[in-house]
């Protein structure tokens, strides 16, 4: 029987020692502050972006959000990411994806400033990630690292398997489990042979949205697996993409969903907020 990983708790930890940095902050007479954009209506994102809300609260960062119509044009949405990028009482702009698909997320991620970007998402930030420097890491591959390092779980030369390559989660997470020296296999729609790979595993990642797509006869014993999806069935309840029950009789470590990365995706954001703030008042 696997070690449950209890990212709830941890992000509940995280987010007091936040806590106590943000007071800190704010005797120094440093007020942090988060924007986030909404365009468009998606439950998703509004679910998402309530727990965002609720933990800059928590915290002690002060929380903005502009809800735009889906009509806006991508004229306008960059204006107001350029406001945001000149005022000074802000530290950190977030625009939640999706937005309408007639609008170019691309250039309205790179339009942020990059010193504001919590989110890890523009062009400077992704590069720094990938030289090794410091930078911000978008939330959720910097959640998982933190659960690595608490569980004192070693990725050097470990063989790392990540399903899905998407920006948000595959791609910055390989290049984060690079830095720490594992050997990293990122597969994807294409990929053949999926189970031969996953078998070879001793961490397996997956980020695909498939619920229950990782049972127990694709891993070998004891291997480590984090689950990144979200999945929402007809019964409106929430599964992530690894039959758990199936699962965690075979692996040493696993995280739960509900519970497990989403928690600490939060954390990371919050993490990344104070030290976008930190660094703009130095
Ligand atoms: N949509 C789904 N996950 C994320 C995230 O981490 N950040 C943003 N901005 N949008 C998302």
């Amino acid at each position: 029987m696997a070690v449950i990983i209890d990212g709830k708790e941890l992000a509940k930890k995280t987010r007091q020692n936040l806590k106590i940095e943000c007071e800190e902050l704010k005797k120094q007479g440093i007020n942090p502050k988060l924007v986030v954009i909404m365009v468009g209506e998606n439950q998703a994102s509004k679910i998402y972006v309530r727990n965002k809300s609720k933990a800059c609260e928590e915290v002690g960062i002060e929380y903005e959000e502009y809800l735009l119509d889906d009509k806006i044009t991508q004229k306008d949405l960059i204006e107001l990411i350029e406001k945001l990028n000149k005022d000074k009482t802000v530290n950190g702009i977030l625009l939640q994806s999706p937005i309408p698909s007639n609008l170019d997320i691309n250039e309205a991620f790179r339009t942020i400033d990059y010193k504001k970007d919590v989110d890890g998402f523009h062009p400077m930030n992704v590069g720094k990630l990938v030289l090794g420097q410091d930078t911000f890491v978008s939330c959720t591959p910097y959640g998982i690292m933190r659960m690595f390092e608490e569980y004192n779980i070693d990725l050097s030369g470990k063989n790392v398997v990540i399903l899905g390559r998407s920006n948000i989660v595959g791609k910055p997470l390989s290049q984060c489990c690079l830095n720490k020296n594992a050997t990293i296999t990122v597969c994807h729609s294409n990929t053949k042979n999926i189970e031969e790979i996953t078998k070879k595993a001793d961490i397996l990642i997956s980020a695909i949205g498939k619920s229950h797509f990782v049972k127990s006869d694709m891993v070998r014993n004891g291997v480590v697996i984090i689950d990144v999806g979200i999945n929402r069935g007809e019964d409106k309840k929430i599964t992530g993409d690894v039959d758990f029950e199936n699962v965690k009789n075979k692996a040493s470590y696993i995280t739960p969903v509900p519970g497990g990365v989403g928690p600490m995706t939060i954390a990371m954001l919050i993490n990344n907020c104070l030290k976008a703030a930190k660094e703009q008042n130095r």
